[in-house]
């Protein structure tokens, strides 16, 4: 369905919602200016109306993480809502707990390797990165890791150790231990930054280092595809040194990029994978999934968890997520992925040429456009006035990059090619009216 405006955009409603909310929620959070943000009240497919009655269509999946309304997922909850809401996570766990985290092995390492994968669950994303390194510490017996320029791995202080994006950590860095060191991430057909990457690589002490942690294609860091061979080399380098390699595909997992794991597409199995996200559609559910071997290094425990908390494998997410990992794994969801990609990928190619738009760029339902000025300048200037033009005209998208200029496509998988029509055909509208 094509989104259909019914008040000004952001209608009354939601402005007063803002203005309420102005008072209430810790500044940085929220943005609100005379113009952003909408208030949702409901979604369905691909839709999703606000607070005024206005119905957009969502190029975001909300960060990635739904299909909204995805039938198997709300019927998983409904469902899960009559018998247990919650359960004792570590102590007296819900049955549900098991069946996830069997699925999840399955999935993954079992797929992979044969072998058994073991998890620990959490509930956001940045959770799943840090039990990830904190496995990574008691496996090596090693602290410092390796991340990458432009990295996004949350926003807890573990998180923020793989940080690379200088906003995040900069109020923080005294509390933050210094023990990372940044690489630049090596861009697809850019054989400067592959250099760069290797020279960087190379200077490295790789006896202290417990962990590499990437994203197979950076998200938050603009959508940013790298070199063929940079997680192969990320393998063998590991292998070399004893260090483990945790993949982050909390954005990129679950069909995503067209595979049901982005690290698929080069055959790279990592030793540590955090998911998040899509894992359940919704419900605030995370997983650090390891193999065997390495997983085994925390220590049998007598009674006091080394690492929980209060809601871990909590019955509403795990059921949610069973739902979703099954959908998953039926070939019908990678079939209309390709499909769904194709159509976004032709529609975008109309763009090029356009006099901003500098690259087209990503992989499945995950792309880029990257907006420069004539000068080479990023444009993230044009970027955030673009996307506000949008939201105007009904359609939600986001920018991504430290710089803010490039428009990010996360789409819901059922997206139709006339509602990807109308959207790419409002953005080149857009694009034409603001030459840089
Ligand atoms: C690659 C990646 N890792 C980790 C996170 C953090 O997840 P959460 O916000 O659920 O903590 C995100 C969120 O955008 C992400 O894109």
């Amino acid at each position: 369905m094509l989104p259909e405006l019914i008040t000004a955009v952001p209608g009354p409603r939601s402005l007063e919602l803002a203005q309420r909310l102005r008072q209430v929620e810790c500044r940085n959070t929220t943005f609100v200016s005379a113009d952003w943000p909408i208030f949702w009240e409901r979604a369905d497919g691909v839709n999703v109306w606000d607070s005024d009655g206005n119905r957009f269509i969502d190029l975001t999946s909300a960060f990635g993480v739904t299909g909204h309304g995805h039938g198997f997922a709300a019927e998983a909850l409904r469902d899960q809502s009559q018998h247990l809401l919650h359960a004792m996570g570590d102590v007296h766990p819900a049955r549900l707990k098991v069946e996830l985290c069997e699925k999840l092995s399955a999935l993954t390492f079992e797929r992979w390797t044969g072998q058994h994968g073991k998890i620990l669950l959490g509930n956001s994303g940045f959770e799943a990165v840090e039990a990830a390194l904190k496995t990574a510490a008691l496996a090596t017996g090693r602290n410092s890791i390796v991340s990458f320029e432009g990295g996004y791995h949350g926003l807890g202080y573990g998180a923020l150790l793989g940080a690379g994006i200088p906003w995040f950590r900069k109020p923080f860095v005294g509390q933050i231990a210094p023990v990372t060191t940044r690489l630049p991430f090596p861009k697809i057909d850019d054989c400067p930054s592959i250099e760069a990457f290797r020279e960087a690589l190379k200077k490295i002490d790789g006896s202290k280092i417990a962990a590499v942690l990437a994203e197979p294609i950076q998200g938050r860091g603009g959508i940013v595809v790298p070199h063929e061979t940079f997680l192969t080399e990320l393998r063998n380098w590991c292998d070399q040194h004893g260090a483990l390699l945790i993949l982050d595909e909390i954005y990129t997992g679950f069909h995503r990029t067209g595979k049901l794991f982005a690290c698929e597409h080069s055959g790279v199995v990592p030793d540590l994978i955090c998911l998040g996200k899509a894992l359940s559609g919704g419900f605030p559910i995370s997983a650090c999934v390891g193999s065997k071997p390495v997983m085994d290094a925390w220590p049998e425990t007598h009674g006091e968890a080394l690492h929980t908390s209060t809601f871990l494998g909590n019955p509403l997410g795990c059921a949610m997520a069973i739902a979703s990992l099954d959908e998953h794994a039926k070939p019908e969801t990678a079939e209309l992925v390709a499909k769904t990609s194709a159509s976004l990928d032709t529609a975008l190619s109309t763009l090029t040429g356009l006099s901003q738009v500098h690259q087209i760029r990503g992989t499945g339902l995950m792309k880029g456009i990257e907006l420069r000025h004539s000068d080479g300048r990023p444009a993230g200037d044009v970027a955030i006035q673009i996307v506000g033009k949008l939201l105007k005209s009904g359609i939600l998208l986001l920018p991504d990059a430290p710089e803010g200029h490039v428009l990010a496509f996360t789409p819901p998988f059922g997206i139709t090619p006339e509602e990807i029509d109308h959207c790419v055909g409002k953005i080149a509208t857009q694009l034409t009216n603001h030459p840089c």
